[in-house]
């Protein structure tokens, strides 16, 4: 097993510089370094990302690095090819498309992402989960932004490969996106080792917003006095990619700076829709909002969440935590 992990990271590296030559040297290599040009990506930062090109056809990755049967098996295992069913035939997973490395923490491939040139569907393709790629555990651009900064503060955590790389070529080179699924508790839990702060800075539109209060969701839990998570939320129609492009670093920063912090988010949320002018709309508020705060870590943040219900209902703590059966916040 040990042996076999290791040749699968040694074909998905070779795989990763095989699509970064496609892009130096294939004949259809235009139609893909145009696009990335018309994207505004530069040679530098597609370099720094590794961005290849997977050219058109069905058995071009097939030929270069499938050497043998046994090879074969191996690039099927790292969610490179696909068996097709019933026969001894295999084929490319990823064929005309723009390629993102994704890589673990210590650098390696484990494996990819392909956006397509034009307007088909589906639009990113992802490798399947492997023995070296756990969805819920990875993000993209981790790697670099820990290699590219002296130090970090924050980070970022946004959807796309090309908010990551977008915002690393206009100078916030700390993002990280989850690839294509929810942000989860481990994925907090890995990133709030590292720095004290993570933004979550969604799409601005619908899917965006749920995005948001999902994570809200699976931060209350894991947050801790010490460390904080801040929710920024982009006009209407864009994305970090697109904004930052339009109105360059600075008012981004800005931006970054005027994020809402989770408790404000969280109040917000749950005002939305409640009639908080009502003794019934306080109460309706009050019995949602507690238990969601319960489950946050004992401290001063979940200490000052309860004390604010408190206010609003006119309750003292002691009343709240015997009506709600609720674990007082203090320090364990
Ligand atoms: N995604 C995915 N599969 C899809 C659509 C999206 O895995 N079919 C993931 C990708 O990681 C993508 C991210 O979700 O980067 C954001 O999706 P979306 O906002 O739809 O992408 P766009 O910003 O529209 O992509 P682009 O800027 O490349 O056009
Ligand atoms: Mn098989
Ligand atoms: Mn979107
Ligand atoms: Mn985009
Ligand atoms: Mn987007």
């Amino acid at each position: 097993r040990e042996q076999r992990i290791k040749d699968i990271y040694a074909l998905l590296e070779e795989a990763s510089e095989y699509y970064q030559q496609q892009l130096r040297e294939h004949s259809t290599k235009d139609s893909a370094v145009d696009y990335l040009k018309n994207r505004g990506l530069t040679g530098q930062f597609a370099a720094r990302f590794g961005i290849g090109y997977a050219p058109p056809g069905w058995d071009n990755l097939l030929k270069k690095l499938a050497r043998d049967n046994d090879t074969k098996l191996r690039l099927e295992q790292a969610g490179m090819l696909i068996h097709k069913e019933d026969s001894e035939r295999y084929y490319d997973r990823f064929r005309e498309r723009i390629m993102f490395p994704i890589r673990d923490m210590r650098g390696r491939v484990i494996a990819f992402g392909g956006r397509v040139l034009g307007d088909e569907k589906p639009k990113y393709l992802n490798s399947p989960e492997t023995d070296t790629f756990h969805k819920s555990r990875e993000l993209y651009g981790l790697y670099e932004a820990r290699k590219f900064n002296q130090s970090l503060d924050r980070l970022i955590i946004v959807e796309g490969y090309m908010d990551v790389v977008g915002l690393a070529q206009y100078g916030i080179g700390y993002a990280v996106a989850t690839l294509g699924t929810a942000t989860t508790a481990q994925h907090l839990e890995r990133l709030l080792k590292m720095v004290p702060e993570v933004i979550f800075c969604f799409d601005g539109d619908q899917a965006g917003r749920k995005a948001a209060k999902r994570a809200l969701d699976t931060t209350m839990p894991v947050i801790t006095d010490g460390k904080q998570a801040r929710f920024l939320f982009l006009p209407d129609g864009e994305d970090p990619d697109s904004l930052v492009r339009q109105e360059g670093c600075d008012l981004f920063e800005k931006r970054i700076r005027e994020a809402l912090p989770l408790s404000d988010f969280f109040f917000k949320t749950l005002e939305e829709g409640a009639d908080m002018s009502s003794l019934d709309g306080r109460a309706r508020f009050s019995n949602e909002a507690l238990p969601l705060i319960d489950q946050m870590q004992p401290g001063i943040l979940k200490q000052m969440m309860q004390e604010k219900i408190s206010e609003l209902t006119g309750l003292s703590l002691e009343q709240l935590i015997s009506v709600n059966n609720l674990q007082e916040a203090t320090s364990p």
